[in-house]
């Protein structure tokens, strides 16, 4: 049995998922200078992996006979991941990042336990593996922040 409760974090997974690329991928260009260099190759490596989570989610929910979001449902959340005016404010990039993955972490933990509820093993199996996913993004970009407070 397919529960409305996955179904309804399969799309907001999906959709957070979207907005993390969009804005990854703006910081990756916005960002300046020579102390940004490794934080934007690393948002260009992970809206890879980003788009690859989308993907499966929507996947999924085609599976369970639902449909992924478009552009009209979607509401806008990330806003410490807004490009910062200071295209220098690397650390303000790595904070929003931080937000962007804690949140991520906290849908899959909910997306786990609403599948767990439906008796859903299969997408269970894919929050877990997307969970483990976001918790590696997060330890990266821990080590970024530790990084640029100290100086
Ligand atoms: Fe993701
Ligand atoms: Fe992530």
């Amino acid at each position: 049995m397919s529960s409305e409760r996955v179904v309804e974090l399969l799309r907001e997974a999906y959709a957070d998922e979207i907005e993390t690329v969009m804005n990854y991928q703006t910081n990756a260009i916005v960002l300046d200078g020579v102390r940004a260099e490794e934080i934007k190759e690393s948002l260009q490596q992970d809206i890879q992996e980003e788009l690859g989570h989308a993907e499966q989610l929507g996947q999924r929910l085609k599976q369970l006979d639902a449909r992924p979001p478009g552009s009209a449902e979607f509401t806008a959340k990330q806003d410490s991941l807004q490009p910062p005016a200071d295209s220098t404010d690397v650390l303000s990039v790595i904070n929003g990042v931080l937000d962007a993955e804690e949140g991520a972490i906290a849908t899959y933990r909910s997306l786990i336990d609403a599948a767990e509820d439906a008796d859903d093993p299969v997408t269970e199996d894919l929050a877990v593996t997307l969970l483990s996913d976001e918790e590696a993004h997060r330890t990266e970009f821990r080590g970024f922040q530790k990084e640029y407070q100290r100086d």
